[in-house]
């Protein structure tokens, strides 16, 4: 069977964790979630004490700084600098921070460069903010998942609840919305729909369906570059 670039983009709490890497296991494809590599070179400017908004300096940070991703089959398991780091990184402030340093282009050209090398075999899930429109523009099947902010939220708290970090329903809903709002408006590659992906609205779906409906859209696409 031919092997995919899948890109699948969207808000925080629309579903797109869940669904790419059920997706990826379904398929037999590789799984890379982009957001840990955010999160982690935000932890590395946190740690390194510099500023989230000195963008020089971040970038310097981010650009000697070791990052890596392993995805067993459950969750992606994340080392920063020899470290593991992969709970210090879900945490709502790494994710606040994240959306700080996200917004710096000169991080993002080299995490961009290295989700690039990831995808060069094909046979990829990649999830993010800026997959199918700035990272593999040439993606065989692009998928933009959305939400309401209600359900976004939720499906956060409840996420953060069942690893033990306690959370505030009305605090998480804001932290949904003002990080939307700051991943939507900044000028480096936004978070935005290429106009050739599919939009999905996973509000009143349960995250199975949103995985089998994407991979019967994978199957048709893979079908159609084996008969090319
Ligand atoms: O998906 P996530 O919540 O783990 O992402 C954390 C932050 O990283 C998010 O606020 C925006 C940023 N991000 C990005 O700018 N581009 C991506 N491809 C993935 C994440």
């Amino acid at each position: 069977m031919a092997k995919l670039k899948i890109a699948l983009d969207g808000p925080a709490g629309s579903g797109k964790s869940t669904a790419a890497k059920r997706v990826a296991e379904l398929l037999g494809y590789a799984y890379l979630d982009t957001g840990a590599m955010y999160r982690a070179a935000a932890l590395a400017a946190l740690r390194a004490d510099v500023s989230l908004t000195d963008a020089a300096q971040a970038e310097a940070v981010v650009a000697r700084s070791r990052i890596e991703l392993r995805w067993t089959g459950g969750e992606t398991r994340v080392w920063l600098d020899g470290e593991e780091v992969t709970a210090e990184i879900r945490r709502p402030e790494a994710a606040q921070a994240a959306s700080y340093v996200s917004t710096i282009p000169g991080v993002r050209a080299i995490l961009v460069a290295r989700q690039r090398e990831f995808a060069a075999a094909g046979g990829v899930v990649m999830e993010g903010r800026d997959i199918g429109t700035v990272v593999l523009p040439g993606a065989d099947l692009k998928v933009f998942l959305t939400a309401s902010a209600e359900i976004r939220a939720r499906r956060r708290a409840d996420e953060l609840a069942a690893r033990g970090v306690p959370i505030d329903f009305a605090e998480m809903k804001r932290d949904v919305v003002a990080r939307d709002r700051r991943d939507a408006e900044r000028a480096a590659s936004p978070l935005a729909a290429a106009p050739d992906a599919i939009i999905l609205d996973t509000t009143a779906m349960e995250a199975e369906e949103v995985a089998r409906l994407i991979v019967l859209l994978a199957r048709e696409k893979e079908r159609k570059a084996e008969a090319r």
